[in-house]
């Protein structure tokens, strides 16, 4: 007997190699954007298939923003164009999009196009599709730590405040306060690296790297990405053994829920 895994709650994507399709194919550049827009679309509803509570998907990145100006602006104008003609398809799916990242920095049509989508949505309830625009995990962990510094310095006793935070109530302070932890975490496009994505729960979530670029990753290659998840062991830190006498309803008598010399 072994502790698996069984279905992601929360599946984040990084959608990686729409420009190597197309150059494979000389094609330019924003073809291959145009045709992971269509795979993302796609992605959402096999995971809304299978009953994936929510999609992030990493959309643009704050480092992105250093790429050519004509890319960017072809990708501003993608989302601008396509996000629309999606939310009657959402609608009926039961999709809520939702945002994570700054997205004032964005082209106006591009903001509210996003804008739109939310509030259409926002009383949809079977999956989450998180649009992941201008975000960056590293701004995201700044911005929770001003954030937390800010709240304690209103608070009677500032030093007794921070020192109540610990790990789980720290990530309140984070974009995605509101968001499921990452269970999986899938990368296309063949780099072995988190591009910024998500750092927080990077800590404990699964990794899934596919050699597939974006446009060309099918349904059986989502299917083999959860059906591996579903084969791992999250031990958190713990051994297998406790994990099997956790689920088995056991208490397991040998661990010590403080850390320190004196519990050892
Ligand atoms: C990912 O594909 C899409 C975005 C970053 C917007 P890339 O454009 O990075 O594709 P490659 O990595 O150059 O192939
Ligand atoms: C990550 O892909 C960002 C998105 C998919 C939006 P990149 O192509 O920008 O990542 P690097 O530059 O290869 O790390
Ligand atoms: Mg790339």
């Amino acid at each position: 007997m072994s502790a698996k895994s069984a279905l992601p709650r929360h599946v984040a994507v990084v959608m990686d190699g729409n420009g190597r399709w197309a150059k494979q194919r000389s094609l330019p550049r924003l073809e291959g954007h145009r045709r992971g827009a269509a795979k993302a679309r796609q992605i959402v509803e096999w995971a809304a298939d299978c009953g994936i509570r929510q999609i992030s998907l990493f959309a643009f990145s704050t480092e992105n923003w250093s790429r050519p100006k004509i890319e960017v602006r072809g990708l501003m104008s993608l989302l601008a164009t396509l996000l629309p003609r999606e939310i009657a398809a959402m609608q009926q799916k039961g999709v809520r999009v939702r945002v994570l990242g700054d997205i004032t920095a964005l082209p106006k049509k591009a903001q509210k196009a996003i804008e739109k989508a939310c509030t259409e949505t926002a009383a949809n309830s079977h999956i989450d599709l998180v649009l992941c625009l201008n975000y960056g995990g590293q701004q995201e962990v700044m911005a929770g730590a001003k954030r937390m510094c800010r709240w304690a310095a209103e608070q009677e006793d500032v030093a007794a405040a921070l020192d109540s935070i610990d790990v789980s109530r720290f990530r309140n302070f984070l974009w995605c306060d509101d968001l499921l932890p990452v269970d999986l975490l899938i990368r296309t496009g063949g780099e072995h690296r988190i591009s910024n994505f998500f750092l927080w729960d990077a800590a404990y979530c699964e990794l899934y790297f596919s050699h597939r670029y974006w446009p060309d990753f099918e349904r059986d290659d989502f299917e083999a990405a959860l059906a591996d998840y579903a084969g791992r062991e999250r031990r958190f830190g713990k051994t297998s053994e406790q994990l099997i006498s956790e689920q088995s309803g056991e208490k397991c008598s040998d661990s010590f829920a403080v850390r320190g010399d004196d519990a050892l």
